[in-house]
């Protein structure tokens, strides 16, 4: 498989608004793209779903393909929209998947700012925020564990 960049018209950006099996879809996801310790389960997707400050988009491979390529996971508050998960499967990495994913979340809502906490080890992650413009804000120590520290980054919006 190739790593072609994909292009706007390639993959369909959806919001997620209770469609169905798509919270089994995310897990699957979750499961092969996080660290164990950090995947959510089934029931714990559903539960933060249900909150109403979150925010789900979600990529298909476009022309009516219910297949999720990855997807994002953001909490709104007064001033803040927060990313806590992106994820991208793995075969469809490197195509501007996560990039596409993060624009749109970022075009579509109206707050000053945009938070996430990144392991400054995580390179790919790391230059994916760098790419987008989110600047160092502060360092959470011992945040994944003692001696693993977590960077808090933020970029202003308005
Ligand atoms: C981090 C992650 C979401 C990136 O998703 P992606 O769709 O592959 O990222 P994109 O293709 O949109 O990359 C956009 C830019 O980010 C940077 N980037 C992304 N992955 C990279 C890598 N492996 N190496 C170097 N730079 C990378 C590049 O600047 C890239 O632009 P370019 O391809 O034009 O050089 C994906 O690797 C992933 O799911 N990782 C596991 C989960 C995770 O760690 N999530 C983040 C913390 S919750």
């Amino acid at each position: 498989m190739g790593h072609r960049p994909m292009g706007q018209s390639d993959i369909d950006i959806i919001r997620y608004k209770g469609q169905a099996k798509v919270v089994e879809k995310l897990h699957a996801i979750e499961k092969g793209g996080l660290p164990r310790s950090l995947a959510l389960s089934a029931d714990e997707l559903t539960k933060v779903l249900k909150r109403p400050n979150t925010v789900l988009l979600f990529a298909t491979s476009g022309s009516s393909s219910t297949e999720v390529l990855g997807y994002i996971l953001a909490f709104q508050n007064k001033l803040a929209l927060h990313f806590s998960r992106v994820v991208v499967a793995e075969a469809y990495r490197r195509r501007g998947i996560a990039k596409q994913l993060i624009l749109e979340a970022l075009s579509s809502t109206k707050k000053s700012f945009a938070t996430l906490h990144v392991d400054p080890q995580n390179q790919p992650a790391a230059l994916l925020y760098q790419s987008l413009g989110f600047q160092l804000d502060g360092v959470l120590e011992d945040y994944y564990r003692a001696g693993k520290p977590a960077h808090k980054l933020q970029k202003h919006l308005l």
